[in-house]
């Protein structure tokens, strides 16, 4: 799940298209006034959000407290997403600004992390003279030692995509908690090479994290308060780690359960599932375990097999309804969301209404929607015609969003007078004495306070009214 501009108030809004890159270190107090401080930006998919606090992890060992006031930090970091041309865009719209921030601090750094650092390189230093680091998702070891090089007047830059890396031993400092929801990285990369993405590029190939860090991080999670987890890759259904000794392979569906089986309080999501690799095993984990999410986050793309053949997504429409009926008969209540590309190469009127079919088929709970852009030294780039108008790719986009509005009152209009249990994440953003929560199926429910309940609780909510986003309802 991506966005090129979030803020991170709970998962859902990680997608959401609004005009701010989120700042970590709300909850950090700086313990000691004359320590450095770092301050750090946060763009696109939840992934990066989870290395921002590995990457704040890394610096607090060496010293650096986090500070959200970006004149007085010493080191100003953003970590940067480059899934569309926009993202990149903002990214260089923040860069003016800390660099302004930067010439009025003598001895301040700029440092580039993330995707757009890896695409870009060294080319970065070239372009954006301010900045003093380039630092690719796999390297972020090697800060410290650049930070020392750049504080000597050393520009440096570490892109070295790993085959291993997965920061398993690394804590991840929670900077932006809520103290109920976390986010915990299960591998890095991905090998799957849709044609339009540019991620494969970004964050190199795939590898999963050692299943005993996992499980710890959990508990350590669980035993803080923390009362849900979400288990995050790019592809987690491909998640197979080999244990070095004994050779024993745990697989996605293994690893869910036993992410489940730290506690049947903590609540356990995952995101992404691919639909070709999306297994049985998986939806029976789902079925059997009260804490293991009903929701699936099970991205479409495009309602049509020829596009989806150029997408390589390595699979048809047909195949992917099979896949939705099964998960439905598997876990009747399952609720299934999707990502959509509008406006792929040579992508016509007829085919743009096949998505639009799919759209009312699947009843996407969710749908984060795209136009394409073409990203450069991507198979698509290098393939394809971007041929589909800017005007036409934006016109079918707005189609896509306006129906799945509608859609979504309709689908959300089902759960009035249904009774959900709901983990409280906090108060709702337009009255404290109301509390909001998240259903199961990852709706976001509004209800009234009452009784001593307070976040991190559970309480069963019964549903009384609703519109396209939202649930609201009583405790009962
Ligand atoms: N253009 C538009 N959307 C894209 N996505 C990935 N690459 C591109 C691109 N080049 C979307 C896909 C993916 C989501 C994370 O971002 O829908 O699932
Ligand atoms: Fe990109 Fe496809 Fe991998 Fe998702 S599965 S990160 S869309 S290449």
């Amino acid at each position: 799940m991506y966005d090129d501009n979030p803020t991170i108030k709970g998962l859902s809004k990680v997608i959401d298209e609004t005009k701010q890159g989120q700042v970590f270190g709300e909850n950090v107090l700086v313990e000691e006034i004359d320590k450095k401080k770092f301050y750090i930006e946060s763009y696109g998919c939840a992934m990066n959000f989870a290395d921002s606090e590995i990457v704040a992890s890394i610096l607090h060992k060496v010293g650096y407290t986090a500070t959200r006031e970006m004149e007085e930090a010493d080191l100003i970091l953003i970590n940067t997403c480059s899934i569309r041309e926009k993202a990149e865009a903002t990214v260089r719209k923040r860069l003016r600004v800390f660099s302004k921030v930067k010439l009025k601090k003598k001895g301040s750094l700029i440092g580039v992390l993330g995707c757009m650092a890896e695409r870009l390189k060294v080319k970065f230093l070239e372009e954006e003279k301010l900045v003093d680091l380039v630092v690719g998702p796999d390297s972020y070891r090697d800060l410290p030692n650049l930070i020392a090089g750049a504080e000597g007047g050393e520009k440096g830059v570490n892109v070295f995509l790993s085959r291993e890396e997965t920061y398993a031993d690394i804590s991840p400092m929670r900077l932006m908690s809520n103290g109920v929801n976390a986010l915990i990285s299960i591998m890095r990369g991905c090998d799957n090479m849709c044609s339009f993405c540019v991620v494969p590029y970004t964050r190199g190939r795939e590898r999963s994290r050692n299943v005993y860090t996992i499980i710890a991080e959990a508990q350590d999670l669980f035993d803080k308060g923390f009362r849900e987890v979400t288990l995050l890759g790019q592809n987690v259904d491909s998640y197979k780690w080999e244990n070095p000794e004994t050779k024993e392979v745990v697989s996605f569906a293994e690893l869910l359960v036993l992410v489940a089986n730290v506690n049947p309080l903590l609540r356990v999501r995952f995101s992404t599932s691919h639909p070709k690799d999306i297994t049985d095993d998986v939806l029976y984990a789902i079925r059997d375990h009260h804490n293991i999410c009903k929701y699936i986050h099970l991205p479409i793309q495009s309602g049509n097999s020829r596009i989806l053949a150029k997408m390589n997504r390595t699979y048809d429409r047909p195949w992917y309804e099979e896949k939705v009926k099964r998960i439905y008969e598997v876990i009747p209540d399952c609720a299934i969301s999707s990502d959509i590309i509008t406006g792929f190469c040579s992508e016509t009127e007829e085919e743009h209404q096949d998505t639009l079919d799919i759209i009312k088929w699947a009843k996407y709970s969710l749908c984060y929607m795209f136009f394409y852009s073409e990203r450069p030294g991507t198979l698509a780039a290098k393939k394809y015609e971007d041929d589909v108008p800017l005007e036409v790719k934006k016109r079918r986009l707005q189609e896509v969003v306006d129906l799945h509005r509608l859609e979504g009152f309709e689908i959300n209009a089902k759960d009035e007078g249904k009774v959900f249990e709901v983990l409280i994440e906090g108060n709702s953003k337009k009255s404290d004495d109301y509390f909001k929560g998240k259903t199961s199926q990852f709706k976001t429910v509004i209800f009234e306070k009452k009784g001593d309940y307070k976040p991190g609780d559970y309480v069963n909510v019964l549903i009384e009214t609703s519109n396209n986003a939202t649930l609201k309802g009583r405790i009962v």
